[in-house]
């Protein structure tokens, strides 16, 4: 009876609240649902062919075989005896699986339009150099090549081809992290004094990727530098970095396991973030931005959320482990950054990572290595080539 004067008309008389926009799964499904099919650009299927079925280049084939976009055309995997396996789990009978050696045959089909680079590092500049100069658009897993020069070239031939060539840094496409970003740019916080990413991987990889992996710099720091320039809007006019090899194994193949990285931006902000390849708890992802008005976060995001318990002998929260690894906790970010690169082929969105981008996160990357190897910081400057950036 206290509380009768409360009471509100029905739910049904009054304006249905609309599903907030931080409920992106939401807007996918309304998406499928409503079977929207207008966002400009065409509705054209794209030819696609993927090189590499290893780690990477499944969490993509995932995004392809379910993808109503797509054609997966061809996969490339130079590893034979997994071929019948592909095609049994994928349920892909009408895809043509090849060698590398027979990778010409992909670049000849007029029917590819576009090419997914998940093989080896070291494989990667082959593939992007012959897809592009035969008219396809090309996405590419990090790094686009094995040094800057030859990444600026891939760039330089995009260019003059007037194809794309999209640089995977899949973590632009996680949902928090672009959050995060947002509310940044919108100065929340105000001017950002210093931004901090925690980034430690789990599990180890394994000996034989490290060392073709390019080294801890270029390999894994190139994606959080990428996360810190892109949510300030700028990069680092001095770095300075120290790496420790830790790790019998990989201090032996010439590596590093734990890094610490500081940066100065020209507007006086300053970035701090801490590697390593092997956290025993999980993948161990955070961001945090702090400026005079306040400070955003991003912890961890874990498997399960909101489990709380009370059973016998054991009370409160119990804390659900961090994900295991990359995969499980960008999940949704490799399948954006496919649905993004769909709607830049279909004419539907401006690439979100611009080729100088790439270019500047590579600088920097190389800039730290020096940094890390000669123990003085290092300076940089960026010329007006460096921009042009995406979103
Ligand atoms: N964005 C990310 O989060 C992320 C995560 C993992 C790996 N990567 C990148 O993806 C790439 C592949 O890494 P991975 O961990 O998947 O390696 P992987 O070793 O698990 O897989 C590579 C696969 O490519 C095949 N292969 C070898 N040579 C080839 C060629 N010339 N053409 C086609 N296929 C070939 C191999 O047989 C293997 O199956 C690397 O460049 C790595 O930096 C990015």
């Amino acid at each position: 009876m206290a509380t009768a004067h409360y009471k509100t008309p029905s739910p049904y008389k009054i304006e249905r609240p609309s599903a907030p926009e931080e409920d992106y799964l939401y807007t996918r499904f309304a998406n499928d649902v409503t079977l929207k099919t207008e966002n400009g650009g065409n509705n054209k299927i794209i030819g696609m062919a993927l090189f590499g079925a290893g780690r990477a280049g499944t969490f993509h084939l995932r995004s392809l075989v379910q993808n109503p976009r797509v054609n997966l055309l061809y996969v490339v995997e130079d590893l034979k005896s997994k071929w019948e396996d592909i095609k049994k789990y994928w349920h892909i009978e009408n895809t043509k699986l090849l060698s590398s050696k027979d990778q010409e045959q992909v670049f000849k089909d007029p029917r590819v339009d576009a090419v997914i680079v998940a093989s080896p590092t070291f494989t990667h500049e082959a593939i992007v150099t012959g897809a592009l100069l035969h008219g396809k658009d090309v996405f590419c897993e990090k790094p686009i090549a094995e040094n800057n020069t030859n990444t600026e070239n891939c760039f330089r031939i995009a260019r003059e081809k007037n194809q794309h060539l999209f640089c995977a840094f899949n973590k632009r496409f996680d949902p928090s992290y672009r959050h995060v970003k947002e509310r940044v740019r919108a100065g929340e916080v105000g001017h950002v004094q210093m931004i901090k990413i925690s980034s430690k991987s789990s599990p180890l990889a394994s000996l034989e990727y490290l060392k073709t992996s390019g080294g801890i710099f270029h390999d894994s720091i190139v994606h959080d530098i990428d996360v810190m320039c892109w949510v300030l809007g700028e990069y680092p006019s001095r770095v300075a970095a120290c790496a420790q090899a830790h790790i019998p194994e990989i201090a032996a193949i010439g590596d590093h396991d734990t890094a610490a990285l500081m940066f100065t931006f020209p507007s006086g902000t300053m970035g701090i973030l801490d590697w390593s390849r092997y956290s025993c708890y999980g993948y161990d992802q955070r961001l945090e931005v702090f400026g005079p008005r306040g400070i955003i976060m991003c912890e961890n995001e874990r498997p399960l959320s909101g489990i709380k318990s009370q059973t016998k002998g054991l009370e409160g929260p119990i804390c659900v482990p961090n994900y295991y690894t990359f995969s499980s906790r960008y999940c949704t970010a490799y399948a954006n950054e496919m649905e993004h690169f769909l709607d830049v082929l279909q004419g539907k969105a401006e690439m979100a990572t611009r080729g100088p981008e790439a270019m500047a996160v590579i600088r920097i990357a190389t800039a730290c290595e020096e940094s890390a190897r000669t123990g003085y910081f290092v300076d940089m400057e960026w010329g007006p080539e460096f921009d042009e950036r995406g979103s």
